[in-house]
């Protein structure tokens, strides 16, 4: 296989939107990065992170010794939590606000990268805040630059122009989407990615897997956004079990944190619709909950309504993980059935009902997903008609 001859030591620009350095040891591009933010005229920068990955791994070392190399004045916000909330976005920026920052360095998974970019935007627009923001109150049309030093192989956040933010006074969690907010650079180096646990090495390659499964089967989906799709399942289906048997296992880590780098790619013009609508009322309403969990609790119920729809794309994109569909819209149970399959090979077989929520929760669960600012946009966006009953469909199914 070509993959073992690629010289996984020796960084690569991946140029998207944002130019991705992939490799381990792409985290030593931090000092390039800093000079040509200073370059911009750049002198401050606020960092927005988590409460302790960013020092765990060793990312804090580079990202300060870069800031203090180029005479950089910076503050650290490192208070974000999963599941990020307004609050801490409007903290963030609060911080970065008062040392004049120009730009914001998000270290972390999705959440700190996720919250970088909405404190990207606020910077922008110091008479709004983050509620603004993520209830539609307006539309950005800039941010301030954005680094993504990527800390986790799941989001793709570090690629693309989605972020997501929570209002938990109201169960809300929306997604934006805004071209303002593309990573002027992001750095994906799996070196960091190592130690991450057994479950979230899974949840977040679970996160990749339904990007790719979604974008693929939108009706905006694309011949790119499935050559995409194809590749990631390729990926994540050879190299999650390696990770998983040797977390230290640096090729596993690299093709995972790629592939999940290509996934973002994919819904960021696929775009995304059932298992990200339906998954984000779960984790609203239990900020605890893994985004990756709650997406494979659903998605075996997802891949039986959209089956028929879209069998000729699935069977192709699924046959590294399910093997022997041909692509006939009666395979629907078949192909759900193979993912949960699949799902249990890596450790998941948590059902709707494990996670805390039952048939009574159903009917809010429904109207979170169609009430939530966003949500309603990628519903509009299934294969299927998405209407009341089949997201009630999915959730019971899904228990
Ligand atoms: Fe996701």
């Amino acid at each position: 296989m070509w993959e073992n001859k690629m010289p996984i030591n020796e960084v690569r620009e991946i140029r998207c939107k944002t130019n991705v350095y992939l490799g381990v040891g792409a985290i030593k591009k931090m000092n390039d990065i800093a000079k040509e933010l200073k370059n911009m005229g750049i002198s401050s920068v606020v960092i927005v992170t988590g409460q302790g990955a960013y020092k765990k791994t060793g990312a804090w070392d580079y990202v300060e010794a870069a800031l203090k190399e180029n005479g950089m004045q910076y503050e650290l916000y490192n208070k974000v939590t999963p599941n990020p909330t307004v609050q801490q976005v409007d903290e963030a920026v609060k911080l970065g606000m008062s040392i004049g920052a120009k730009a914001v360095i998000g270290i972390g998974g999705g959440s700190p990268i996720d919250a970088a970019k909405s404190a990207a935007i606020l910077l922008e627009y110091p008479d709004k805040n983050a509620t603004d923001l993520y209830e539609f109150q307006f539309t950005p049309s800039k941010a301030v630059p954005i680094i993504a030093v990527n800390l986790t192989h799941g989001t793709g956040t570090e690629a693309n122009r989605f972020a997501v933010v929570s209002i938990l006074e109201k169960e809300y969690k929306p997604a934006i989407a805004y071209d303002v907010i593309y990573p002027l650079y992001s750095i994906d180096d799996p070196q960091f990615m190592t130690k991450l646990p057994a479950n979230q090495t899974t949840y977040v390659s679970v996160d990749a897997l339904n990007h790719i499964i979604e974008a693929s089967t939108t009706k905006a989906t694309n011949p790119f956004s499935i050559m995409l799709a194809k590749e990631t399942v390729r990926l994540i289906a050879k190299y999650l079990p390696q990770a998983l048997n040797n977390p230290e296992d640096l090729t596993a880590r690299y093709y995972l944190t790629y592939a999940s780098m290509i996934a973002g790619i994919c819904f960021d013009n696929g775009l995304l619709h059932f298992t990200h609508a339906l998954e984000h009322p779960l984790s609203a309403v239990k900020p605890d909950l893994a985004h990756g969990l709650g997406l494979s609790v659903i998605l075996p119920a997802v891949v039986k309504q959209i089956y028929p729809a879209t069998a000729e794309i699935l069977a192709d994109v699924l046959s590294p993980i399910i093997p022997n569909l041909q692509g006939n819209a009666s395979e629907a149970e078949t192909a759900s059935k193979g993912i949960e399959k699949w799902l249990a090979s890596v450790g998941i077989v948590t059902k709707l009902s494990d996670i805390g929520f039952k048939k009574e929760d159903v009917p809010r669960l429904v109207e979170l997903a169609f009430d939530t600012p966003s949500l309603g946009f990628l519903l509009s966006m299934a294969p299927i008609e998405a209407d009341r009953h089949t997201v009630e469909a999915i959730y019971t199914d899904s228990i």
